[in-house]
């Protein structure tokens, strides 16, 4: 008899929900049974939109006995809750980046899933993508000789009247939490262990707009042989989102190393480009590269894991510690 698939529900109605759908249609092993959000117009329409088969509150998602596993894409500040409410009613848990907005509230996340016996992960899809996976092999066969420095930015530019959860300091707004967490993860990628130090600076209420959040920043890891981490972020600033790691013997080059579908390897003045599309299985939609998340989600659930072997909960409270303490020194907490 076939195995039944990995029962999903999804909450909130937001951007992220809209764009992750495209890779979770591609996805066999898995039923998208539920929408909830809070505005039950959002979820009919995201319902609609996405023939999802029922629209729920979160009340009735949590006791329905057909979903195994809850997607939480809202605003930061709202996962932790959330997320726990729902590992406390036995459901599994993939919940967006940051998992938290503090490395103690994630603690208090794990240790959730582990007392419940389920799964939970911070929906970094870097980690998946197969680029990614080509230049870990490239380090780890010493492609480029030993690794010196990673280089790489993720910032954007919010227009003047934007009005959202990035530039409010109740919401965990700013640059560090929503984007410059991607450069961390990276750099957990490439290093594979934590720094021995990070030191920032971010600007705070800088223009016009008066905002309490850091509009952009920068920061610098350093690790035990030495190599660093040069990194940027921010919500205000569109910067080019290339990662540059340098070893002693050449650089690997990723474009949009937080989502790439290419990379190229320069050794000895000779540049290789590799390319690695998303697969799209389902004809009119344009998944980013959600599914390698999703399908890893679905494995774990399967083999009865509480946590990733890849974003494992030790990766995630690095990072959240490493916020933490540039915040501190921002003195936005
Ligand atoms: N992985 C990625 O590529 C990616 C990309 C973008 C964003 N994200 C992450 O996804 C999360 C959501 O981002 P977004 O841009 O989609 O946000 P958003 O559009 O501002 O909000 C998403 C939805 O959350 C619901 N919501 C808002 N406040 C809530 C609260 N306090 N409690 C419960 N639900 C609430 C809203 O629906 P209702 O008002 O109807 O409840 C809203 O539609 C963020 O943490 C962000 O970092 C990830």
């Amino acid at each position: 008899m076939a195995e039944r698939k990995i029962r999903w529900g999804l909450l909130g109605a937001g951007v992220i929900l809209n764009r992750w759908m495209q890779g979770a249609l591609q996805v066999d092993d898995m039923e998208i049974c539920a929408v909830s959000s809070r505005t039950e117009r959002s979820a009919r329409a995201m319902a609609e939109k996405w023939n999802i088969p029922q629209v729920m509150t979160f009340e009735e998602m949590l006791d329905c006995g057909d979903i195994d596993v809850v997607y939480v894409p809202v605003p930061h500040d709202a996962h932790k809750e959330l997320a726990i409410r729902a590992m406390n009613a036995g459901k599994h848990v993939l919940v967006e980046k940051p998992a938290a907005v503090c490395a103690e509230d994630f603690r208090q996340m794990s240790e959730c899933a582990r007392s419940n016996g389920v799964f939970l992960m911070e929906a970094c899809w870097t980690y998946f993508f197969p680029a990614i996976g080509f230049v870990q092999r490239c380090l780890e066969e010493g492609t480029i000789g030993e690794v010196r420095a990673l280089n790489c930015a993720f910032s954007f530019r919010v227009p003047d009247e934007y009005e959202g959860r990035l530039t409010r300091p109740e919401n965990a707004g700013g640059g560090l939490l929503d984007v410059g967490v991607y450069d961390l993860h990276m750099a957990q990628i490439v290093y594979g262990r934590d720094p021995v130090s990070i030191r920032g600076t971010a600007s705070v209420n800088t223009d016009h707009l008066h905002l309490m959040v850091d509009e952009q920043a920068a920061f610098i890891a350093q690790y035990d042989r030495g190599e660093l981490a040069v990194m940027s972020s921010g919500i205000r600033t569109d910067m080019l989102d290339t990662a540059f790691i340098y070893g002693t013997e050449g650089y690997i080059t990723v474009p949009r190393f937080w989502s790439p579908d290419r990379v190229q390897v320069t050794r000895e003045g000779e540049t290789a480009e590799y390319s690695f599309p998303v697969e799209q299985k389902v004809q009119g939609l344009k998944d980013e590269g959600y599914q390698y998340e999703i399908r890893h989600v679905n494995a774990c659930i399967r083999k009865g894991l509480t946590q990733s072997p890849v974003v494992t909960h030790a990766r995630t409270l690095s990072v959240l510690s490493q916020c933490d303490s540039l915040r501190k020194d921002w003195h936005l907490v």
